[in-house]
């Protein structure tokens, strides 16, 4: 129970990892703000009432300033303050190449998926100050590592949000708030059910996690466990950094491996 009666806003917890983790929070004592654009966050908030665990929901757009700033005041008006803020909210923006990109999809995908987490940052982070210590969570990608993991606008907005995690844990030099960014590998949610989807009519699971050492994809509550451990006070040295959580993918050249067992043809 590492987060009995913290304040804790998680966006995008209206389905996938941002769902997973609310509801992980919430039975691991906090009480949460659950907010994502849709209505997946009134059944999320549901799912953790009905549980026993503690949940508000909120309809906001993660990009939007006025939004967040709503989120936040909920948060301390319900709960007397916060805690923790897992920016989570992303969108794919599809899978556009660089030509086919114009400055209108960029232009979204860098509001929702980078605007979004700088937001949270401004705005949570004298909030948790105040409570004396506390941490920022924001989603990245491997898809901000390097090429290979979504489009350029996707890439793009994903590396931006590892450096804001970077950055901004300077920036909050001696306020005893950590951030910290996750780079989830392909994940099945939301964002990624048409991939698995096909995969599994096509009988070809095998081919998701071809290439990774695991010769899987993850499941959310996979990646959520990694985010409530950088916003517990387990990881309270943990700070300014990136987490791959890909099952090994981003750690190699792109090399044929030699199969564990098997000896070399
Ligand atoms: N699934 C993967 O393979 C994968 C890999 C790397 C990174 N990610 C990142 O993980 C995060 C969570 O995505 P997911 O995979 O759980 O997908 P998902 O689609 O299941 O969940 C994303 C949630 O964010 C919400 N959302 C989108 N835009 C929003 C906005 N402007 N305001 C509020 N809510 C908004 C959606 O409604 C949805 O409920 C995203 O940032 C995504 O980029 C996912």
């Amino acid at each position: 129970m590492r987060f009995t009666d913290k304040s804790i806003i998680v966006t995008g917890a209206g389905s996938g990892i941002g769902r997973a983790a609310a509801l992980l929070f919430a039975s691991e004592g906090g009480k949460v703000i659950v907010a994502d654009k849709t209505e997946g966050a009134d059944e999320t908030a549901h799912l953790i009432t009905q549980a026993g665990g503690t949940a508000k929901a909120i309809r906001i757009d993660a990009g939007l300033e006025e939004d967040v700033i709503r989120t936040i005041a909920l948060a301390c008006d319900s709960f007397g303050g916060l805690d923790v803020m897992f920016a989570n909210a992303g969108i794919s923006g599809g899978m556009a190449n660089l030509f086919d990109t114009d400055v209108a999809l960029i232009t979204e995908v860098l509001r929702v998926n980078l605007i979004g987490p700088f937001l949270a940052i401004k705005h949570a982070a004298p909030r948790i100050a105040e409570r004396g210590k506390g941490a920022i969570v924001l989603t990245a990608s491997v898809a901000g590592i390097r090429s290979g993991a979504g489009s350029p606008a996707y890439s793009a907005s994903k590396a931006g949000v590892i450096n804001l995690a970077a950055v901004s844990a300077q920036q909050l030099t001696g306020s005893n708030v950590r951030v910290n960014a996750i780079c989830p590998g392909l994940t099945e949610t939301g964002m990624t059910k048409p991939v698995f989807d096909y995969a599994r009519e096509a009988n070809k699971m095998e081919r998701v996690g071809r290439l990774n050492p695991l010769h899987r994809g993850a499941q959310p509550e996979e990646l959520a466990k990694v985010a409530l451990f950088l916003a517990s006070n387990d990881a309270s040295y943990v700070n300014g950094q990136a987490i791959a959580v890909d099952g090994g993918l981003s750690s190699s050249h792109p090399v044929t491996r030699q199969e564990y067992g098997k000896t070399a043809a």
